[in-house]
């Protein structure tokens, strides 16, 4: 078994028991006819908060708290025993009242999120690690407009040493806009390899008609598609990963608003034992 299996099987069984321990303590508390559901309450909310600071925890990365992916592993584990907790404390039913209904929503929405996150975040490195050129989020605009400044420069060179305008006619007519634009918000839903293909096919097809000064433009053209379109799947993967971590820090100050008013309302209205 490898070194990193091993360590997840691990951390998983510790929160496995983790999860069982604190059953068998509400279970403890409701046999010595105690308040079980404050005691699930409060561990819940505390379980939360603790998730929450993770925002502040990144925010401040010099403090010495430990290293970000020990925390990282910490709250994927803290809020998958979350979501245990959360079952308990509802007793695995749907509540009834409507700001309970409110919240149950807001928490499976966050708990959801962070597992969809977790997911997104673990596919994107091995998804970029098969294109050219990595670049940070923010310089994929520079980094397009020196491809199209360089696929322009190519063209025309080309047209000045050919004295053809085959190629340039192609260029107008099918690359310019790829070159000069991100890729239209379909492609953020469904990224696919479909366009690069249908261009690389159609200039595969124009290097027949094209003088033999134009087919070294050609070439060099094929090599910055492919870079276009391995540049345009970047952006489109690392905007996933921000809009992502976007919604999981809504769905986190929404949750904690909704729970923090539950738990006011819990205490007001708490009859006497
Ligand atoms: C249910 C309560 C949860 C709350 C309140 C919560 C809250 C948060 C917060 C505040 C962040 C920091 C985001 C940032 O500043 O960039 C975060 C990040 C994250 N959460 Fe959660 N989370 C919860 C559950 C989960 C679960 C169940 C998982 C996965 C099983 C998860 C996976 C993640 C991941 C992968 C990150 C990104 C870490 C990174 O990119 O470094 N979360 N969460």
């Amino acid at each position: 078994m490898k070194p990193f299996v091993r360590r997840r099987a691990r951390s998983l069984l510790l929160a496995v028991a983790v999860v069982v321990v604190i059953a068998y303590w509400l279970r403890w508390i409701d046999l010595e006819l105690g308040r079980k559901q404050f005691a699930s309450g409060y561990l819940l909310y505390g379980l939360v908060v603790f998730l929450a600071l993770f925002n502040i925890r990144k925010k401040l990365p010099t403090l010495p708290l430990g290293g970000a992916s020990s925390w990282l592993q910490l709250h994927i584990y803290v809020g998958l025993i979350a979501g245990a907790v959360f079952g308990m404390h509802l007793a695995w039913r749907m509540p009834n009242g409507w700001l309970e209904g409110l919240l149950a929503v807001s928490f499976l929405t966050t708990f959801l999120s962070g597992v969809v996150g977790l997911v997104i975040s673990r596919q994107t490195p091995r998804m970029l690690n098969c294109v050219t050129d990595q670049v940070i989020y923010e310089r994929v605009p520079e980094m397009r407009r020196s491809l199209a400044r360089q696929s322009r420069t190519v063209v025309i060179q080309s047209v000045a040493a050919s004295g053809a305008t085959t190629l340039a006619n192609f260029y107008g007519h099918q690359l310019f806009d790829f070159f000069a634009r991100p890729r239209p918000m379909g492609y953020f839903f469904r990224p696919s390899s479909e366009r690069r293909k249908k261009l690389l096919a159609d200039m595969r097809q124009l290097e027949r008609y094209l003088s033999p000064a134009e087919k070294p433009a050609l070439e060099r053209l094929f090599a910055l598609v492919r870079r276009k379109d391995d540049l345009d799947f970047q952006e489109v993967r690392q905007r996933l990963l921000k809009v992502w971590a976007f919604g999981h820090i809504a769905f986190t100050y929404v949750l904690m608003t909704l729970a923090t008013l539950h738990g006011v309302l819990a205490i007001a209205f708490r009859g006497d034992e």
